[in-house]
């Protein structure tokens, strides 16, 4: 039983959760409602975009953590907060890496600098059981345009390792961009992309800075390089710009 008292699937081990073998070749399960899939008294969120720097509400314990076998990439349109429907921003999704290397990674010209095991650095918060149903909506709400909600094993700095769900723009999505192989156009549209949220550039500075500091304080973080170009790319663009 949890916190919450509802219903029976909520007491499913998260263990005995299998995986599962999506269209995309993904090979880790999708959630249709994880407020009834996953049980609440250890409901994690694994972060790895905005809610690295705005995290979800609720929050009793937060880990930084990696998780493997994806690439974070600046590919998902963003219609409704860094960007309008007429001129959508970019926002980070997760790219599996199966998927990634055996059809997109020949255009992308940060595989160069991608390791075999594809680790995305972020941030696991664990939810207070009692307000899960609470939080699961308010995320379904800010995360709508295009993400479906994954489980996956995050691998915590305290050295554990948390099944956490996580929000993914899957290559099938409606907002899925696609590869952005052209990295002056892409650090442009970030540049010049606002939304009802704010500027798109302020998102990936956030989020730069974010990971900067969860490498402070976890040694061991590799750098993200794609965010860490386009981080330089836009703030060059800002240097540059005598309409700022
Ligand atoms: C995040 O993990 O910060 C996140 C990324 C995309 C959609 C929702 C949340």
């Amino acid at each position: 039983m949890t916190d919450s008292g509802s219903s029976s699937s909520t007491s499913t081990p998260l263990t005995s959760l299998s995986t599962s073998s999506g269209s995309l070749g993904l090979n880790i399960q999708k959630l249709t409602d994880p407020v009834s899939e996953v049980p609440h008294d250890e409901f994690w969120i694994f972060g790895y975009g905005s809610l690295i720097f705005k995290p979800p509400p609720g929050v009793e314990r937060a880990e930084p953590g990696y998780i493997t076998g994806f690439v974070r990439r600046f590919w998902q349109m963003s219609h409704d907060h860094r960007g309008v429907p007429d001129a959508p921003g970019r926002v980070v999704t997760l790219v599996e890496r199966e998927y990634y290397w055996s059809r997109l990674a020949e255009r992308d010209p940060h595989a160069k600098y991608e390791k075999k095991e594809c680790r995305t650095y972020g941030v696991a918060y664990k939810i207070i059981p009692s307000q899960v149903p609470e939080v699961s909506a308010a995320l379904d709400l800010r995360e709508q345009n295009g993400y479906s909600v994954h489980l996956v094993p995050v691998h915590a700095s305290s050295g554990s390792v948390i099944l956490a769900i996580v929000y993914i723009g899957t290559p099938d999505n409606h907002a899925f961009a696609g590869v952005e192989a052209d990295l002056d156009k892409l650090s442009e549209l970030i540049y010049k992309s606002k939304g009802p949220s704010g500027y798109n550039k302020e998102y990936l500075l956030k989020l730069g800075e974010a990971l900067r500091q969860l490498h402070d304080t976890n040694g061991v973080m590799e750098e993200d390089y794609h965010v860490e170009d386009l981080m330089a790319r836009v703030r060059k663009l800002e240097a540059l710009d005598v309409n700022k």
